[in-house]
C-alpha cells in the first residue's frame, strides 16, 4: 500500500483530486466507483472546480457506488443517491444514465443483489474510491464480512449507525439496514483510492495499514491489493 500522509483536509482533498482526475485524462471513458461519507465531500469540490475550471470531461465516464440504505428512495435526502447527485454528478454534468447505484427500495432484495453484482462483472472499475469506517469498514462491509462477499444485505453496526446520526436530524432515523458492494467487487478494482481523516479514523488506519489481515478489519484486505493509495491527514495517520 502506497501511504500519503497530509498536513490537513484540504491538502488531503487536493491529493485525492490529482489522482481521479488524473484518471479520467488517461481514459475519458473510465469507470470509476464512488463512494459517500463526509471524508470525499473536498474531494468531489476540487473535481467540480477543476472541471469548471480545466473543463476535464466527464461525459463519458461511468460510475458505480458502493452502497444505499435500504428503504430510502432515490429522491430521499439521506440516500446515497441523492448525496452523489448533488454532491458530485450536477456539478461534473453525469447523466443518470451514467450512474449505477443498488436500488434501495427493491422489493426483492436478493435479486437487487443479483442485478447489481452483474453489473459490476460487465463494469470492471479503474479506480475505486473508498472512506474508511471507525470500526474498520469499507463501504458496509462490517467486521467479520468474509473477503469473498459479494453485493448483499447487511445490518448495520450500532457504532457506524452511530457514527452517521450526525448526518440525520434524529438517531432513529438513520436506517439500520443498507445494500453494500461486497469485498470481492471492491477488491477487483484496477486501482484502490482510500481516504482517512480525523483522529477518530486513527486506530482503523493502524489497523488497516499495519495490523493483522482478518476479516474483523474488512480493511485490513487492501494490504493485498496491488496498486492501493492510502491517503490519510496528520490526525489520522497518528499511530502509523
Ligand atoms: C459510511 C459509508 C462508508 C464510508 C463511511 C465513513 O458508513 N457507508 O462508505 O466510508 O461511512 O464515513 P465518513 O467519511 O463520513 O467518515
Amino acid at each position: 500500500m502506497k501511504i500519503i500522509v497530509t498536513k490537513d483536509y484540504k491538502e488531503l482533498s487536493a491529493k485525492a483530486a490529482e489522482v481521479m482526475i488524473g484518471v479520467v485524462k488517461q481514459d475519458p471513458h473510465a469507470v470509476l466507483g464512488l463512494a459517500t461519507g463526509t471524508t470525499p465531500l473536498g474531494l468531489y469540490a476540487e473535481m467540480i472546480a477543476d472541471h469548471k475550471e480545466n473543463g476535464t470531461d466527464y461525459s463519458r465516464v461511468r460510475t458505480a457506488n458502493l452502497d444505499e440504505y435500504k428503504g430510502l428512495p432515490k429522491t430521499h435526502p439521506q440516500s446515497y443517491a441523492y448525496f452523489m447527485r448533488k454532491n458530485l454528478f450536477d456539478g461534473l454534468g453525469i447523466a443518470p444514465g451514467q450512474t449505477n447505484i443498488e436500488d434501495g427500495t427493491a422489493k426483492d432484495a436478493a435479486a437487487e443483489c443479483a442485478r447489481y453484482d452483474a453489473l459490476l462483472e460487465a463494469l470492471p472499475r479503474d479506480i475505486q474510491l473508498l472512506g474508511l469506517g471507525s470500526n474498520g469498514h469499507i463501504a458496509f462491509n462490517e467486521p467479520g464480512t468474509p473477503f469473498g462477499s459479494g453485493t448483499h444485505t447487511v445490518t448495520l453496526a450500532e457504532s457506524t449507525v452511530k457514527d452517521n446520526a450526525r448526518l440525520f436530524d434524529d438517531i432513529s432515523q438513520v436506517p439500520r439496514e443498507a445494500f453494500t458492494m461486497g469485498i470481492r467487487q471492491i477488491m477487483q478494482a484496477k486501482k484502490i483510492l482510500i481516504l482517512a481523516s480525523g483522529e477518530n479514523k486513527a486506530d482503523a488506519v493502524f489497523k488497516m495499514v499495519k495490523g493483522e489481515v482478518t476479516e474483523q478489519v474488512p480493511a485490513s484486505v487492501l494490504q493485498l491489493h496491488p496498486d492501493c493509495i492510502l491517503i490519510a491527514d496528520r490526525q489520522a495517520a497518528a499511530k502509523l
